[in-house]
């Protein structure tokens, strides 16, 4: 059968995360390519308690069709969580609950591009968004990322080179895959750009609660006066990632407008999760349990970086992230990407290659992601140890 899929589709290709989880599983085998939050983090316990009491009082509505905006109990808890802790939400915004931060992403690009509209990216980004923005028609273009933040020169060349410029899309604090924090003057630099070439930003934050060292740092959403910034959220990192609970917060008129392409895309947020969500923030205490999971991260990313500094030639670079669940390590130039990650996955250790968060496919990247969430302590010892005689013994080749 010949299928003639659409053209948007035909030059996606399938996620490189993907295919290295088909590798994954053999016994002995050690994966630093997740990004998944550690199932410690999952309150299962809290959460059989409350899907059991849900289906003994309030079955019918966890059961029936619910509203496009999300469960009203959730926005209220979410929208004064922002606000307390983010400082996000004024009289002219909305919120909306979305299916996973993933949703929030790609209705915004649907909702604002038409067909060859430009969306500016770090580079490297999240995959799961440059593959959004393609599967719409638009263009991701890349801009390079420095250690605090986009470059500011090649965003502003970016601004003026490229014409139907509708926003930029920025995971500043613990980006993915960098796991770098955007600076403070970064940040109110970024909005003055964008304020001056007239576009918005989609600020991406799945990240924001896991800090685990260093000081915060305020949300573009929390400094901006004019309505520019959408925010997207998730509950995946700090409650349950398979819930697929996102939500976005952005001014009234953009969110009736997201509202609308929700409704031809899922209807609404799964009604049954939206109340589990809801229930666990009434009746727990999510900023222990957040306190928890970072607790643990901050151990983990210690291991790591540990490690590194210990056994990694000094030729290979690190980043050294704050909070979040990834950070990025840099081969020397003379080194090939591709040959280190092949004698690693020989090695049963896997990493993923930059070239998959490129925005430009054909790119070529000396750099690889590892994510300390999901190994055990035990195994980022030993993947880490692992990579570094694979790093020396290519250097002592080359
Ligand atoms: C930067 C970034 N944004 C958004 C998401 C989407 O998360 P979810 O759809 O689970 O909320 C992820 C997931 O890994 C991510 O890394």
């Amino acid at each position: 059968m010949d299928y003639s899929v659409s053209e948007k589709f035909r030059n996606l290709k399938p996620s490189a995360i993907r295919e290295i989880f088909k590798s994954l599983g053999a016994a002995g085998s050690i994966s630093f390519a997740a990004g998944n939050p550690n199932p410690d983090s999952f309150p299962v316990e809290e959460m059989r308690g409350l899907a059991d009491e849900i289906f003994g009082k309030e079955a019918v509505t966890a059961l029936q069709y619910g509203i496009t905006e999300g469960y009203a109990p959730l926005r209220k808890l979410v929208a004064e969580r922002l606000k307390r802790v983010y400082g996000i939400g004024t009289p002219d915004d909305d919120l909306i609950i979305v299916t996973g931060g993933q949703q929030g992403i790609e209705l915004t690009c649907k909702v604002m591009c038409n067909e060859g509209d430009v969306v500016l990216c770090e580079n490297p980004s999240f995959i799961g968004a440059l593959n959004a923005f393609r599967s719409l028609g638009a263009r991701p273009v890349g801009v390079p990322l420095d250690g605090d933040g986009i470059n500011l020169e090649e965003l502003e060349n970016a601004l003026k080179n490229n014409k139907n410029v509708k926003f930029l899309y920025t995971i500043p604090t613990f980006q993915n895959p960098a796991g770098i924090t955007t600076s403070l003057e970064k940040r109110k630099a970024v909005l003055k750009l964008a304020e001056k070439y007239g576009i918005l930003i989609l600020e991406d934050n799945p990240y924001g609660d896991l800090r685990f060292t260093g000081e915060d740092v305020p949300t573009y959403k929390s400094m901006d006066t004019e309505g520019r910034v959408i925010y997207c959220g998730s509950f995946s990192k700090v409650l349950s990632a398979g819930m697929r609970i996102g939500f976005l917060s952005a001014n009234k008129e953009l969110i009736s407008k997201i509202v609308v392409a929700k409704q031809v895309e899922d209807v609404h947020t799964n009604v049954f999760f939206q109340m589990i969500c809801a229930k666990y923030i009434e009746r727990y205490d999510l900023e222990a349990h957040i306190a928890e999971i970072r607790e643990m991260y901050r151990r983990k990313a210690g291991l790591m970086i540990g490690a590194l500094e210990e056994f990694m030639p000094k030729e290979v670079g690190f980043t050294r992230p704050e909070g979040g669940i990834f950070l990025w390590c840099s081969l020397p130039e003379k080194l090939s990407l591709s040959e280190f990650v092949r004698r690693a996955g020989e090695k049963n250790v896997f990493v993923v290659p930059g070239t998959a968060f490129s925005t430009d496919p054909e790119e070529e990247s000396h750099s690889f992601r590892l994510n300390y969430s999901m190994p055990s302590d035990e195994e980022i010892g030993q993947g880490i140890k692992i990579l570094a005689d694979i790093a020396r013994e290519m250097l002592a080749e080359a």
